[in-house]
């Protein structure tokens, strides 16, 4: 494997709640949260980071991106906030993956305001998975495109990547 983010796919705790996710997701008429999610995020985020040069590397993108939602399960299942549940799970994950305590305390803190939207602020890292995350959704092919909650502005209206 060259990349450190390729051992978070194949990690256990990764792969299981992924599919517990999808499994509760089956019948859920609005946006759902599996690996077709979350894998759009990624090459999403990459995207803008080499088109707007921010030096961030594809470890630190993929992991921020595959583990962002992580959390939904204990939402579903423990009415935990998915970002905060998330990052815990995360920083599990990534520890057996090889990441530095460091690189763990940043993924994990931009997963924690993955829902902020962070423009105004200098969080390089949240400010990108925010817009990935966004980005990543089809606003205009959904069939819940009326009762979604999200503001007309923020639906999206063509797809941009
Ligand atoms: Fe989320
Ligand atoms: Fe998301």
């Amino acid at each position: 494997m060259n990349f450190r983010f390729e051992k978070i796919l194949h990690h256990p705790l990764f792969s299981d709640t992924i599919c517990k996710i999808e499994e509760k997701e089956k019948t859920r008429f609005f946006c759902c949260h599996g690996m077709e999610h979350i894998t759009s995020v990624a090459r999403i985020a990459y995207i803008i980071s080499l088109e707007e040069h921010i030096n961030i590397s594809k470890d630190i993108i993929y992991a921020i991106s595959l583990l962002h939602d992580i959390g939904r399960l204990n939402e579903y299942e423990k009415n935990i906030p998915h970002d905060k549940a998330g990052a815990e799970l995360a920083s599990v994950i990534l520890r057996d993956c090889g990441y530095h305590e460091n690189e763990i305390s940043e993924i994990t803190s931009a997963i924690l305001h993955h829902r902020n939207n962070n423009s105004n602020q200098t969080d390089i890292l949240s400010d990108l998975i925010y817009r990935a995350d966004k980005l990543s959704r089809t606003c205009f092919l959904c069939k819940a495109y009326k009762e979604c909650n999200w503001k007309e502005t923020q639906k999206n209206k063509t797809l941009i990547y």
